[in-house]
């Protein structure tokens, strides 16, 4: 099966060991196991738990403990609407595999996460895209979405928070979208490792999951959780998906295994202070990068809402690619090129990484942008 190389994936494994300033990571400044302890209120002993544990294949579909704690974060979903995958890049792949066939019509947003347009067009789908715009503030244009519906779709794919954009879609404005993909028929996949870290309070927008019987939501301990050393994700959607899922993710998956199903649940039964902490520091971090733009003439973007990136549009006559290889080179800072995910003329900041990292790398890139 041919299917398009992975921009952002090979952009980030040839230069993300060369960087002094990673401003490219996409992941709130990731916890160590200690941290994560700490913040999750474990009383210790987590070694002696860890020990007597005889290393098998551990509780295939992921221990009740577990999918419990995922099922928690949503408003009304059980143990039986929890599908645990390696990450959400894993949910997502199983995802488009068990509903995508050859001429199905999927429309996915883009910019956002390759895998949500390039697996569905490596399986023959008929897929169609709806560009964010920067004028709508980076959100999906609603009367395109149905016009692309129309006739009915078999699948529509956003991302809330949206990466790379920091858009965000509200509760208001998801049900309008489950209200045209309820229209066409459609299933609607949401994908939602970002959830969690929105700018404004409460800090965590409703999932498509919740909202639409058809809908899908995948998440992972990646984004928000700061985890991703555990490569844990899942998918969230009716229990009759779930099962179809099942019988795909028998040939790539079999478990999580035991160490990281055990890490998450401990994380995620101490969801809040997690996301309390990567709150306070997007939070944070956003704030001082929004003052360093401000200063910057060069430089131009619609502030996110919630996640981890943004969009910067640049005026230097160069490719995305050059600049970002040149500044790196000269600097040390890594961002990502919007060439990367088909967005020519704009650059990817990751604005969560440890405040110091930021702190040091901004002024970097300040200097970079005024000496050229
Ligand atoms: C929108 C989106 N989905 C999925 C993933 C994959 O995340 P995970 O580490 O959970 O596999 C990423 C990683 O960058 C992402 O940005």
């Amino acid at each position: 099966m041919k299917i398009a190389p992975f921009g952002i994936e090979q952009w980030m494994n040839e230069y993300e060991t060369r960087c002094t300033y990673n401003l490219a990571e996409t992941c709130v400044d990731s916890l160590t196991i200690a941290q994560l302890l700490e913040l999750a209120g474990h009383d210790g002993g987590l070694l002696d738990e860890m020990l007597p544990m005889k290393l098998t294949y551990g509780s295939i579909e992921g221990t009740d403990r577990l999918r419990s704690a995922v099922a928690a974060l949503y408003e009304r979903q059980g143990t039986g609407n929890v599908l645990i995958a390696h990450g959400a890049i894993g949910a997502n792949h199983l995802v488009h595999l068990t509903l995508v066939e050859p001429g199905d019509r999927v429309i996915s947003v883009m910019p956002t996460y390759q895998q949500h347009y390039s697996i569905p067009e490596s399986i023959g789908a008929d897929v169609r895209i709806l560009h964010l715009r920067e004028q709508n503030a980076w959100l999906p244009d609603l009367d395109e979405l149905a016009a692309l519906a129309d006739g009915g779709a078999k699948l529509v794919v956003i991302n809330n928070p949206n990466n790379p954009t920091g858009s965000l879609m509200d509760r208001a404005f998801l049900e309008q979208v489950a209200a045209i993909c309820d229209r066409a028929g459609a299933w609607l996949l949401c994908d939602e490792v970002y959830r969690g870290i929105d700018q404004a309070d409460p800090g965590t927008t409703v999932s498509v999951a919740d909202i639409y019987d058809r809908g899908i939501s995948t998440g992972s301990m990646s984004k928000a959780f700061a985890l991703a050393g555990l490569r844990l994700g899942w998918a969230v959607a009716p229990a009759s998906l779930i099962r179809e899922l099942t019988i795909h993710r028998d040939y790539n998956t079999i478990s999580v295994g035991m160490v990281d199903d055990l890490l998450a649940s401990i994380a995620l039964e101490g969801a809040g202070a997690i996301l309390d902490r990567s709150r306070a520091l997007t939070r944070g971090n956003l704030a001082a990068l929004s003052e360093w733009i401000d200063a910057q003439p060069r430089i131009s973007w619609i502030k996110p809402r919630g996640g981890t990136t943004a969009l910067l549009k640049h005026d230097l006559p160069l490719t995305s690619r050059d600049l970002c290889v040149q500044l790196l080179e000269e600097t040390g800072v890594m961002l990502t090129p919007g060439s990367a995910m088909a967005m020519e003329g704009y650059l990817r900041i990751g604005y969560a990484p440890n405040p110091g990292v930021l702190a040091a790398g901004l002024p970097l890139l300040g200097d970079y942008l005024h000496g050229h």
